[in-house]
């Protein structure tokens, strides 16, 4: 199908609720027309975590509104549309539903398509928004909830090399912010004190590093971490200031460590495809970490591979990712109908083993 697409998007799998509308014209670069994003943050703070049904709520609160700015900002009808696409998982399962029954409506008044996305594709398919990234390229989805290497083959076909087996980088960087009376979410704040802090003080471990292939654990490091912290208080009887920021440097460090090493392994396993242009992309919060960020480009330099980081804004959870991957796999042929139906867990390729554990933002794909 060669015609111009104009998709809107719905995202509602974790804490933020969103819509978007994103045009797409082959040959030429898609255009996001509009971008809404409702967050949550305030509503879970006293909690400690996103609360699901908390979170179900609201988003069913806030859809219809979001979608009503979403088309206002694009300045277009739902009638000039070709279609609607939504997240129908992995995710909390409240706030997915709430989503597939505000699609399921909007498509039965306007008559207008539906097309259910997965979450992750939305995620590993950004570059292609970005800029125009070509298959295969590798994709590292590292955010409070996600945490995988893929090889992106084809808008619905994606290979995981591996990924966590417990918490997700970004938990692991919240749950350390927590341990150290930090303000959430706890990757900003832990990579502000870490600017003042020795990344080499502390010898926190590299988990996994010493077995092959890209699996990754993060939960051990922040048990060595609250360790440390531990030991410095009975000593000294409170954190001192350099103590805390040492702490986030040491830390963060041994994070960037172990993504750049796994990142490593995972290029190699990935430029055995011999690709034309190869690409390493990444998607999710913790790719706003500008020491992550560094270790990824030298890593990438090393084999002559482009280092990919899509705007913050598309990093993270929204919908315009979700309308481009709809119009990806609209374009593959693909339609729903009443039957879709939300799903908890959804893994993007089929073929590898399901990873156990699940993380405060919900199950891990
Ligand atoms: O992609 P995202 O907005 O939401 C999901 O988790 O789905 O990612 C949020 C996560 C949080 O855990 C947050 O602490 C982390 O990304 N994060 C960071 C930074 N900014 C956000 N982690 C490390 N360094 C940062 N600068
Ligand atoms: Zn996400």
């Amino acid at each position: 199908m060669t015609r111009t697409l104009t998709i809107l998007g719905l995202e509602s799998s974790c804490d933020d609720t969103a819509a978007a509308v994103v045009r797409h014209t082959p040959g030429r670069a898609p255009e996001v027309l509009s971008a809404v994003v409702a967050g949550q943050t305030e509503l879970h703070a006293d909690f400690g975590g996103v609360v699901p049904e908390i979170a179900a709520r609201a988003h069913t609160e806030k859809l219809d509104l979001c979608v009503e700015q979403a088309l206002t900002q694009a300045n277009l009808p739902l009638s000039e549309l070709d279609a609607i696409a939504v997240t129908a998982g992995p995710g909390l399962i409240g706030g997915v539903l709430a989503g597939v029954m505000c699609a399921k409506g909007l498509s039965a008044g306007s008559g207008l398509p539906l097309v259910g996305v997965n979450h992750l594709a939305g995620h590993a398919l950004t570059p292609r928004l970005t800029d125009q990234a070509t298959f295969p390229y590798l994709m590292l989805l590292v955010s409070g909830g996600h945490c995988q290497f893929l090889i992106a083959k084809g808008p619905e076909k994606f290979t995981r090399l591996g990924g966590t087996i417990d918490d997700a980088p970004g938990e692991a960087f919240d749950k350390t912010a927590k341990l150290l009376g930090l303000a959430q979410p706890g990757g900003p704040s832990v990579e502000a004190e870490a600017r003042t802090g020795n990344p080499t003080r502390f010898r926190l471990p590299r988990p996994l590093l010493d077995r092959p292939g890209c699996d990754m654990s993060f939960s051990g490091l922040k048990t060595a971490l609250l360790r440390e912290r531990d030991r410095l208080v009975a000593q000294y009887g409170g954190l001192r200031v350099q103590d805390r920021a040492d702490l986030c440097a040491s830390f963060q460090a041994a994070v960037a460590d172990v993504l750049a090493e796994k990142s490593r392994r995972a290029l190699t396993q990935y430029l055995d495809l011999a690709p034309v242009t190869p690409t390493l992309a990444v998607a999710g919060g913790v790719a706003a970490n500008q020491t992550i960020r560094a270790a990824l480009e030298t890593v990438c330099a090393e084999s002559g591979t482009q280092f990919l980081a899509p705007p913050l804004a598309l990093c993270t959870d929204n919908a315009a990712m979700i309308a481009w991957a709809g119009i990806e796999r609209f374009r593959a042929g693909h339609r729903d109908d009443m039957s879709l139906s939300a799903r908890p867990r959804w893994p993007l390729d089929l073929t590898s083993p399901s990873m156990l554990g699940s993380g405060k933002k919900g199950a891990k794909a």
